[in-house]
Parts: C-alpha cells; structure tokens; sequence
C-alpha cells in the first residue's frame, strides 16, 4: 500500500499502523499541505518515521497547495508545525528518508505501474496529490485495487458547518477523485471517525501495554495534545478522535466496518456548501454508485491493531537492521519452513508457516514474531544461544496445538524481553526463566 498523507498527530497514528501492520506492505508515503505546509508535514513524516523505527520507507514531497483556491491549515488543531506537542520527535534526517529527486505523484506512477499486483492507498489529507496522479497518469487508475480516503461526513463539518478538513481543502481534487472509475473507492467521514476518540481508558492502554516507555510517552504526548485542542476548539470533552488511522485499518479489516455502496458527489461551488460530501443513501439522484461509504467500526478490534501495531512498531526496525545476514520481513506461508544461521526478523506467519533458525554456531535470534498462525516456532541452535524475543502472536497463545520449541531459557532481560516473558508465562506455566546471552548475534531494542 501507499500513505499520502498530511502528517499531523492522527496521521502520525495512521502512518505507524501502516508501516508496521503484518497485513499490509508500505511501498512509500508522500505528503501534502493540509494540516500544515508541506514542508512540515513532509518533515513530521520523516520524524515519526525515524521515532517508530521505521525502515526501508522513503517519503516523497507533494503539492504546497490545492488545485484553484487558496489553502488553509489546521494550525489550531495541530500546532504551527502540524505536530505540537512532544519533545520527543527526533530531527528529520532529510538526508536518508526524503526522496531528493522525485516527487509524490512520479513515485506513486512509478510504484503502481511497477507492482505485479494491484496496489492500495490510504489518503488521509487534502486529495490533491490523488487527483493529480490519476490526471496526469489515468493508466494507473485499472492498477489500483483500493483507494481509502479519510474525509467528508455525511452530517456537519469540522471546518464549515458543511464541510470536513481533507475534503474542505481541496473540493476540486475530491471531485476528480470521487469521478476518476477507480474501482473500489472508500470513504471514511467523520460521523465514523468521532466514534473512535482517543479516551482517558486508551491513554491508560497504550501506558499499559505499549512496552517502549520513551515510546508509549510520544504516543500519549501526541494523543493528549491532540485531546486538549478538540476540546479547545469543539468542546470535545472525551477525547481526540483519531480519524486517519481508520481509513489505513479499512485496508486491513474491512470485516469490522458497515459501509453502503452510494453516491457521493461533492459541493465545489462557492458559498456555505463548498466542500460538502452529498452522500445519497437514498438514491435520490438516480447517478451509479461510485463510493463505499464508512457508516461504522467496531472500537475493540480497531483498538487492538492500534496497540499491537504500536508495540511493534518501535522495536522491529532497529532490531532487525543492527544484525549481519539477517532475513527481514520474510512471509512464511503454508507448509514452508525458513532456516536461517544468523537472523529472522519481523516473520509474518501464514497458515501452518513453521520457521526454525538452525544454526549449528548459535546465536541465532528470532524477533518480533508477528501475524497470525505458526504452527511450530523451533529455535535450536546446537550452542542453545537463540533469542525468541518480543513475539506478538497467535502462534504462543497455545490453545490450538502450536508449540514453542527450543531455548526459551536465553530469553533476555530488556524491557522489550520480559514482556515478551510475562506473557509467555502468562500462557505458559513452565517457561524458565534466566539472562540474557545472545550468542554472538547482533540485536538490539
Ligand atoms: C482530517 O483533518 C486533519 O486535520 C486530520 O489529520 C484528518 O485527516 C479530519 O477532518
Ligand atoms: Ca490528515
């Protein structure tokens, strides 16, 4: 998938569930103006994306304004630099993660024409950029298996009383977007994405189980930011809705979603109407669908996607990119065993995937096991110096036959560790317990 985003404390969210989701697979992210200029939302990009440890993503700067009329920001919302909020946010190291010699709308043509297959995008700022891209490149259009976009509503506005920000921002790009025949358009507005309100309850979670502490305290930094200015602005006394990541889990989840396929056209006339979302639920205009409208979302699985995807997110990176030889991100599908003398990082479990580092001269480690169904995770080293570390899977939950082989016992002690431990143990009874002794490997949290 592509994220072309305005980042923006809930793209910020949206943008860490993208990169780290074992379900989807970023191809890059671009910015656009919105929340803020593009200049700081292409470097708030970059800041979440080193904060989160986010490898291999590059981010490629879009358009600094809509196609006819003027821009408007949300500083009043998200602060002068988009991200208010933090101390916490690294530097944007231009250098490494900015595309210095292609800008969004060429980097996305290039990236869908290349890919064998059809490639989702999540929009969850103004649809400028989109609405260049399938002008200038409508060959892309067929190649385009989803297209999520975060805005509208099918009531009031968060920016007129018609209106919602994304769509406010640019009506004539979301008109070309909305009419463009991609197949499968889907829109998440605001009566949706003010169910999912980042509450006291969620603060406390993520404080709980987000096992980074530096990193549950950006997240709760930014949430709570946000939190104070929706109650500033709206009154919203219960905290911050976390609009953009909803439109990335759509991708993902669509099972947890209701949604109607409809009409929808946008106001792109001057006057109090500009930017409003007709959404026909009734067929009045007698016009084919050319949308799925988002009419809900289940909280608890949405919120568990968050959780899980925000612990991963700031370990996977960094522990997999220190080691020499190491297999990154491999999918190990049915049947298929992996073996590897040094690394595996970031394995995505398919149905009966079994994967077993063998080294014979140890040192094996083993990390942030994700996805769904191992049946067998082996670690068995001859020197029994393998790692099974900060593994979030259904493979460990032992209540469907899958085992954990091997050398449980060099499970280490950092703080990524012993959550992994305690909740082995949890499931576990018999799992032992001692230090840490990586057999040579290179790891890191
Ligand atoms: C949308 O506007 C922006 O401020 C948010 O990031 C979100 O994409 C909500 O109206
Ligand atoms: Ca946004």
């Amino acid at each position: 998938m592509w994220l072309d985003c305005d980042v923006g404390h809930d793209d910020a969210m949206a943008l860490i569930l993208a990169a780290s989701s074992p379900h989807l697979k970023l191809l890059g992210v671009s910015s656009v103006y919105g929340n803020s200029s593009v200049e700081n939302t292409t470097a708030n990009a970059i800041r979440v994306i080193q904060a989160a440890g986010i490898k291999g993503v590059k981010v490629y700067k879009g358009a600094a304004k809509p196609l006819v009329k003027n821009r408007v920001y949300a500083s009043d919302i998200h602060g002068s630099s988009g991200l208010d909020g933090t101390d916490l946010l690294p530097d944007p190291d231009m250098s490494t993660y900015l595309a210095q010699d292609e800008n969004a709308v060429n980097a996305m043509h290039r990236t869908i024409m290349a890919s064998p297959e059809p490639v989702s995008l999540a929009a969850v700022g103004p649809l400028t950029n989109i609405a260049l891209l399938l002008s200038i490149y409508p060959e892309v259009i067929p190649r385009i298996k989803t297209l999520a976009i975060m805005g509208g509503s099918m009531g009031i506005g968060n920016t007129t009383s018609a209106a919602e920000f994304n769509i406010y921002s640019d009506p004539e790009a979301a008109h070309i977007v909305l009419h463009s025949g991609i197949s499968h358009i889907a829109l998440v507005p605001l009566d949706v994405t003010h169910t999912v309100l980042a509450t006291k309850q969620i603060i406390k979670r993520i404080q709980d189980e987000v096992a980074v502490p530096k990193f549950a305290r950006l997240i709760t930094d930014l949430l709570l930011y946000f939190g104070s200015t929706y109650k500033d602005v709206f009154g919203e006394k219960e905290g911050a809705p976390l609009h953009d990541p909803v439109a990335v889990a759509y991708l993902f989840m669509r099972n947890v979603f209701t949604e109607r396929h409809i009409r929808i056209d946008i106001d792109c006339n001057e006057g109090h109407g500009r930017g409003r979302t007709f959404c026909d639920v009734y067929k009045k205009t007698m016009e084919p669908a050319n949308c799925w409208l988002v009419t809900s979302v289940e909280l608890e699985p949405f919120w568990n996607q968050m959780f899980r995807r925000q612990e991963i997110a700031n370990s996977s990176g960094p522990s997999v990119a220190s080691g020499s030889s190491a297999i990154s991100n491999p999918t190990i599908n049915n049947g298929q065993q992996i073996d590897s003398s040094l690394i595996i990082g970031n394995p995505l479990g398919e149905d009966g995937g079994v994967a077993s580092p063998e080294s014979q001269g140890g040192g094996d480690v083993f990390a942030n096991v994700v996805g769904g169904s191992f049946t067998e995770v082996n670690s068995n080293s001859a020197n029994k110096d393998n790692i099974v570390a900060n593994s979030h899977t259904t493979t460990f939950n032992g209540d469907s036959g899958e085992t954990v082989n091997g050398d449980l016992n060099n499970i280490g002690d950092s703080q990524q560790v012993v959550t992994f431990r305690r909740r082995l143990m949890d499931r576990r009874d018999n799992v032992p317990n001692s230090g840490m002794n990586s057999g040579g490997a290179a790891f890191s949290f």
